[in-house]
């Protein structure tokens, strides 16, 4: 299937309303099955990888009940009660699904065998099988434990805590330590070069397990039970107000809200950039829920100028790249992307792919270089076909490149659903409001 999308003439106007944030939806249902209570979760995203998290700890023995697409009732039966699945768990698109549940898996006295989709089978697991394996986990996967299917087996003792330096910063694999680490003999730490988001850390203090922050280091102690919180609201998640934060600001003309986005500091390097590049909006109405900071953000357009960003601010923008590679053609000037190598194992190798396909639209545009990429702002951008590589924030960039170039035709649109799978009706409900 391949998708058009239209020069957008004119500007977005009005309200969008934002999906729930996915990898607190993802911690929210797999935290809630560790608990021995009833968690209703609401705004959760009803999207294809949440969806794989909900399918995992069914088939481990928690019983989930929807109420609506976003609102369900977990109930889990404590630290200790999860079972041994009939069959293969599988994982699909979603990263921090198969990450996580590593972490909480390695600990159980039950074998579980994880797959995936074709993207996550070729993403790197042994940086998630290594430290669990060095704290006496039992894990194997293909590859010489390095890709999946992977079988989690029950270790011959209790996992050990251990201080682990990570090589990168991952709040993935930062995760899969401290999950597995409540259920350790000692104190488990995890050191990142940089700050990665701390919504595993966030969430466990609302679960009443506490967290030791040091620097760029986490300490977790052995964890008895959870004692979970009787609900829990999903903030909207920023990395998908991002399409709507940069496609008012380049579309000119434009004015929008988006309502209730999560504001977390580890997720808002996308914020702090486009601010730098002169982008006009404001926060509105900040407030905090769950130990979640969210707020209203108001979005104008505006002339932007190039930038640049490297490894320091990578961990809170990492997902935000593509598109902020879209504000950067539309602005004047160069961007300078370094230290962005983690975008080479994402659900693509979203260097190259930003780097292949945004000169199919914008020829000369963009030259990847090394762990980064140089954006040439305001390079002639024409109508072509491209392709998603079946990556929906590939895909949903490309649609708002075409929306405020010259129009795109898209390859593989069909992605979006792994996180956001209202992405075409609004962008084209703005062209229906123009008829
Ligand atoms: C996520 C962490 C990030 C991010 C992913 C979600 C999470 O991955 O890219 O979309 O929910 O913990 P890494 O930990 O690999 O950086």
């Amino acid at each position: 299937m391949k998708k058009e999308i239209q020069r957008f003439h004119g500007g977005l106007r009005g309200e969008i309303s934002i999906p729930g944030d996915k990898s607190i939806s993802h911690r929210s249902v797999m935290f809630s099955a560790l608990g021995d209570a009833p968690v209703r979760i609401t705004n959760f995203l009803h999207a294809q990888d949440c969806l794989s998290t909900v399918a995992c700890v069914k088939a481990l023995g928690a019983e989930v009940e929807f109420l609506s697409d976003t609102e369900l009732i977990v109930t889990g039966h404590g630290l200790h009660g999860l079972k041994e699945p009939e069959g293969i768990l599988d994982a699909g698109n979603s990263g921090t699904t198969l990450r996580l549940l590593m972490g909480v898996l390695a600990p159980q006295s039950f074998l579980t065998t994880f797959t995936g989709d074709a993207s996550l089978c070729r993403r790197p697991m042994a940086r998630v099988i290594k430290p669990l394996s060095l704290m006496g986990a039992r894990i194997v996967g293909r590859g010489g434990n390095r890709f999946l299917p992977i079988t989690v087996a029950p270790a011959e003792k209790k996992l050990s805590g251990m201080v682990y330096d990570m090589p990168v910063a991952s709040a993935q694999v930062k995760s899969a330590i401290l999950l597995a680490g409540m259920y350790a003999e000692g104190e488990t730490t995890v050191v990142e070069p940089f700050a990665s988001r701390d919504h595993t850390e966030r969430m466990l203090e609302a679960f009443g397990v506490r967290t030791q922050k040091k620097g760029f280091a986490v300490t977790i102690h052995p964890v008895e039970e959870l004692h979970p919180p009787k609900e829990i609201e999903v903030p909207g998640d920023i990395s998908s107000a991002a399409y709507w934060l940069v496609a008012a600001s380049v579309i000119p003309g434009s004015d929008i809200l988006l309502p209730n986005v999560g504001v977390n500091p580890t997720r808002t390097g996308i914020l702090d950039v486009l601010k730098d590049m002169g982008a006009d909006f404001e926060l509105l109405h900040q407030r905090t829920s769950g130990g979640e900071a969210a707020a209203d953000i108001r979005v104008r357009s505006s002339k932007l100028h190039g930038t640049s960003l490297g490894a320091e601010i990578m961990p809170r923008l990492i997902d935000e790249i593509p598109i902020l590679a879209v504000a950067a053609l539309f602005a004047e000037g160069d961007t300078v992307v370094t230290g962005a190598g983690e975008l080479r194992v994402k659900e693509t190798d979203r260097l190259q792919a930003v780097t292949n396909e945004f000169n199919k639209l914008s020829p000369g545009s963009v030259e990847a270089a090394g762990d980064g990429m140089v954006i040439h702002g305001g390079c002639p951008v024409k109508k072509a076909e491209v392709i998603s590589y079946d990556d929906h924030r590939m895909a949903m960039s490309l649609a708002i490149l075409g929306a405020a170039g010259n129009g795109v035709l898209l390859g593989n649109p069909e992605c979006v659903h792994i996180s956001y799978p209202e992405f075409y009706d609004i962008l084209d409900g703005f062209w229906e409001e123009k008829r």
